[in-house]
């Protein structure tokens, strides 16, 4: 039979396009760093992952790093770990969802290959004793609210970095300051990697999704929707007030709601993160919060430029 070129070159196209997305069907769990580096290795594709680090719970803001990993990297590693050194709050880890289950469920249909669940003792077989220094960019906002926290997410993103190896990892705007840390740490340790930032996802009420939106009540979770709905129009309010005035009319108007507490309103510059005292410098400024519904603590955020 002779095949006409055409067709030929259709079919070939066809291949080209799809093929890859049949490669990628397989998704494998790994729970040890042993496992993890052997299946990186017969991968082909060591050293040249798109990384995306999870502490689980996943949601579509977590999805949405995955499919922009998947989209760009041949091979995209998730980890999901609760890590530990990071709560300064024992019932904060304590009460965190672990729901690994209907997260491997929903990652099978993002495409990524490998997930990377380890127990605590795979990350610190030994207590991790480093102390970085943030300068003071972690003496602001939740590195003043949290002591310690940020030292503890820099432990274990640099292990899980040396362990994954990535070429690119991708982290969430939500934790904008974490995003700041990250991105020094990686400065700090000279490591290969560049952090892809990635833009808040939200419900359809407004609420920055978070795995903690999983442990408010009904009630909670509608109220909590002023937050990000005071942020919106904090945003529209920034040329009739002060840097001071706005902070304060941002307090007062999430505080009206009886579900929420303002632990911090400020409106940072977007790298050094530190306050700003008018609109009139140049850098592009951030406005943070962090607001307790009832015994949970919400963080959001929005970029004024
Ligand atoms: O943002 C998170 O979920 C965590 O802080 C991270 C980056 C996975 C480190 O544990």
């Amino acid at each position: 039979m002779r095949l006409d070129l055409g067709l030929f070159v259709y079919l070939m196209i066809n291949f080209i396009y799809f093929a890859p997305q049949f490669l990628q069907t397989s998704m494998i769990l790994v729970r040890t760093v042993t496992e993890l580096k052997s299946v990186l290795q017969s991968s082909g594709q060591a050293g040249s992952a798109g990384f995306v680090p999870t502490m689980g719970a996943l949601h579509r803001g977590h999805l949405s790093l995955v499919e922009k990993a998947v989209d760009e990297n041949p091979l995209v590693v998730v980890s999901i770990f609760v890590n530990p050194t990071q709560f300064n709050d024992p019932k904060d880890l304590e009460r965190y969802p672990r729901t690994l289950e209907s997260d491997l469920k929903l990652l099978e249909s993002t495409g990524c290959q490998v997930v990377f669940a380890p127990d605590v003792t795979e990350i610190y077989p030994e207590p991790d004793t480093r102390k970085f220094d943030f300068g003071q960019l972690d003496k602001v906002m939740e590195g003043k609210h949290r002591p310690g926290h940020f030292n503890g997410v820099a432990q274990v993103v640099s292990k899980l970095f040396e362990m994954v190896q990535p070429q690119k990892a991708y982290f969430g705007l939500k934790d904008f300051q974490q995003l700041a840390i990250i991105k020094s740490m990686v400065k700090q340790l000279n490591l290969p990697v560049e952090i892809i930032p990635c833009p808040i996802v939200r419900e359809q009420s407004g609420l920055a999704m978070s795995s903690r939106n999983e442990l408010l009540s009904a009630e909670e979770r509608t109220n909590a929707a002023t937050i990000s709905q005071t942020l919106f129009k904090a945003k529209e309010l920034r040329t009739e007030k002060s840097v001071s005035e706005l902070e304060k009319w941002v307090t007062e108007t999430i505080n009206k709601n009886p579900f929420l507490k303002v632990e911090y309103a400020e409106i940072v510059d977007d790298t050094l993160l530190q306050p700003v005292k008018s609109w009139h410098d140049h850098s592009v400024k951030v406005l943070c919060v962090a607001v307790f519904c009832g015994k949970i603590r919400l963080i959001d955020n929005i970029v004024f430029n």
